[in-house]
């Protein structure tokens, strides 16, 4: 491509260190959309003719076509995925293929074919968090009624509903699902005709080819255009968030899933055996999910490292992008697909679950509440009473909804019959009214909520 100003070849190791095809064969689709639109635009500002256009557009789609057939030759010697084209473009319709690069440079097409990637890894995520959502608004509507123990710091704490539970992540997937579009509206600006740095001194309609492309607008600054990466770090950083709300999920269904809580079974499409112990089922992919986001954080922080300091405009540095938001997105949308796989498969155990629910005392804040509402004692009085019920009951080994009248009764006097009503964990979570509390009431109403913006 630089043969007029060079004699030599590049030395084996320059080309080793240079070369991109490997990774970069993944922009083609991206790179020969830009260039049948830019191509488009040269021949409509009269810069290249219609008959050159028309060949470039021909050889273009053969192109295309070699790529969807997996025939086309990928060359380390062409160096990236821009030239390699280039040059299959000329050897398919001739010198005419030159023309193709006018008033463009690699700075503004890598640019470009990057962005149209990343804007397309945002949708699909979104799409698939959208795919996830659906699959456990279903399960939750299944489940509105479920009892299971709610935690903090992992001890018991109050009893929700299993519904209640999986709406929480239909929540978290869902700001993860805003946060990629509203990355993708920002990146949405196309940088083709800011060339090598500066612009083009040819009569390019930027707005023609960003209309082309779907963008809504071109950027406003040449050297910023082909400069800029922090559409992939902004994406990156959407990815990660998602992906530690994954390892949550991910965490959980396999602490579900051990004997000691016993509250969900997985079917062996998502499970492993042992080579060893034969009794062992293993929640390896929900393990795999819990680790992807390693990976997906590395490679943020990877990018983020690579672009500090950079100065204006391009630097070959910024060929180091494309490897960490490749493995990211691979490793987030592989990790979408299986945990929406392993929560349409996930069965819970009922009976274990609701047992669960009323052990540690989880009714104790009910009954604190009652004395509030009915006898009208400060919260603080309440809760010491209730603590001294709970030691109490310790005492005798029962559960709080076992203690005799009398008992409670040698607390505080006012003590009646009806605070047992309170005291089951049913009872407990359908009291939980307030909006975006674990009645089931409520959770239905958010059931309801998801599904329309969902559909
Ligand atoms: N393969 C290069 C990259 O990914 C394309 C841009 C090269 N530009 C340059 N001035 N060498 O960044």
């Amino acid at each position: 491509m630089w043969g007029g100003r060079f004699s030599a070849r590049p030395d084996a190791l320059m080309q080793a260190i240079n070369v991109s095809i490997s990774f970069d064969k993944r922009l083609a689709g991206q790179d020969i959309a830009g260039s049948k639109a830019h191509a488009a635009m040269l021949a409509k500002t009269g810069v290249i003719s219609s008959e050159a256009e028309a060949q470039i557009q021909s050889g273009l789609d053969a192109i295309a076509a070699e790529m969807a057939a997996g025939t086309f030759p990928f060359r380390d010697e062409f160096e990236d995925i821009h030239m390699n084209v280039e040059a299959r473009l000329r050897e398919m319709i001739g010198p005419v293929a030159g023309r193709l690069h006018t008033a463009r440079s690699r700075n503004d097409q890598v640019a470009l074919d990057f962005r149209l990637w990343v804007r397309e890894a945002c949708d699909r995520s979104a799409a698939q968090l959208v795919a996830l959502q659906t699959v456990l608004v279903t399960r939750a509507e299944a489940h509105a009624d479920t009892l299971m123990p709610g935690f903090t710091h992992l001890q018991p704490a109050q009893p929700v509903t299993f519904g209640h539970h999986l709406m929480a992540y239909v929540e978290m997937f869902g700001r993860d699902a805003s946060r990629f579009r509203d990355a993708r509206a920002r990146m949405n600006e196309s940088p083709l005709g800011a060339a090598a740095l500066a612009g083009s001194p040819f009569p390019v309609d930027r707005q023609m080819t960003a209309k082309a492309l779907g963008f809504d607008r071109p950027t406003a600054n040449s050297l910023d255009s082909v400069s800029a990466r922090d559409f992939a770090l902004e994406a990156l950083s959407a990815a990660s968030i998602c992906a530690t709300h994954l390892s949550r999920l991910a965490e959980e269904i396999v602490i579900w899933m051990t004997p000691q809580f016993g509250f969900i079974k997985l079917g062996d499409a998502f499970t492993t055996g042992s080579s060893i112990m034969p009794q062992k089922k293993n929640p390896d992919a929900a393990e795999l999910v819990r680790a992807k986001v390693g990976r997906i954080l590395g490679s943020l922080t990877s990018l983020t490292v690579v672009m500090k300091g950079l100065p204006l405009a391009y630097s070959k540095d910024m060929q180091e992008d494309k490897v960490p938001v490749f493995e990211a997105f691979d490793a987030l949308e592989l990790s979408l697909l299986a945990m929406a796989g392993m929560v349409a498969d996930l069965e819970p155990n009922i009976e274990k679950m609701a047992a669960a629910a009323g052990a540690g005392f989880s009714t104790a804040t009910d009954l604190a509440d009652w004395l509030v509402r009915t006898l009208d004692l400060p919260f603080r009085d309440a809760h010491h009473i209730t603590g001294a019920a709970v030691k109490r009951a310790e005492q005798l080994g029962v559960d709080l909804a076992g203690l005799p009248l009398a008992e409670l009764q040698a607390l505080n006097q006012g003590i009646g019959e009806d605070i047992f009503k309170v005291l089951t964990p049913a009872a407990s979570a359908a009291s939980r009214v307030s909006y975006g509390g674990t009645a089931p009431s409520q959770v239905r109403a958010q059931i309801k909520r998801w599904k329309e913006t969902l559909s």
